[in-house]
């Protein structure tokens, strides 16, 4: 692997099409990254960066590992993983919460529910929220997408996940109980490249923390 080579992680999506132009706005081309290729790594060897690009969901496992230095993931993601990277930089988009919900009519109800039954694509969050904040242990069931639907058909009693807008809870007769965590978009650096790359990595971390500001 080249040293002074720069790896960054991104998500495939609007997550990653964000980096992009916050990126680009520090200083940093992203050229490479604007073709129709379905390459999944993109190396800009006058810069020396390489991009990978990978699910969301995988971005906390490729820089924990050294394989990227640098990625850009949502915290919700950051705190599912639940590996040893440096968080660096609060990007300022994506924002939205991770929150426990069920439906309107269990409101007053839902802290007696008795062993709990919780669908998430959370599970290590919610189990450690229920652990810490409650001292309780629930039962999880782990869905992968329209998460929604788990209280309305029986499967679960509530559910932890996103809340953007709040319309899709809105409309299926749910509601938020309690929020765990604000979200938003990271930077998030594996702890040896943040070392031994600081040369590259710190210039980085300026110039994107100025375009941020820029844009308050
Ligand atoms: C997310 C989240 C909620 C919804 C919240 O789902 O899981 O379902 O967005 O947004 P809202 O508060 O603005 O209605 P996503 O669209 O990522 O799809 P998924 O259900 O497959 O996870």
């Amino acid at each position: 692997m080249d040293n002074s080579m720069l790896t960054i992680a991104l998500a495939k999506g609007r997550l990653g099409d964000k980096a992009v132009k916050i990126l680009e706005k520090s200083g940093y081309s992203c050229d490479v990254l604007k073709t129709d290729s379905r390459q999944l790594i993109l190396t800009d060897e006058s810069q020396k960066l390489r991009f990978i690009l990978s699910k969301p969901v995988d971005v906390p496992t490729y820089v924990s590992y050294g394989t990227a230095d640098i990625g850009v993931v949502g915290k919700d993601t950051v705190l599912e993983a639940g590996l040893d990277l440096y968080e660096v930089l609060d990007l300022n988009y994506g924002q939205c919460r991770l929150a426990v919900c069920g439906p309107v009519t269990e409101q007053e109800r839902w802290q007696h529910i008795t062993n709990k039954r919780i669908a998430t694509k959370y599970p290590n969050v919610t189990r450690q929220f229920f652990s810490e904040t409650r001292q309780e242990s629930v039962e999880i069931i782990k869905l992968n997408g329209s998460i929604e639907l788990a209280p309305l058909v029986g499967l679960a009693d509530l559910i932890v996940d996103i809340v953007e807008s709040g319309r899709t809870l809105k409309e299926n007769n749910l509601t938020v109980f309690e929020t765990i965590a604000e979200i938003s978009a990271r930077m998030v650096v594996n702890r040896v490249s943040m070392k031994m790359k600081a040369d590259r990595i710190t210039p980085m971390i300026s110039a994107i923390r100025t375009v941020l500001k820029e844009s308050e």
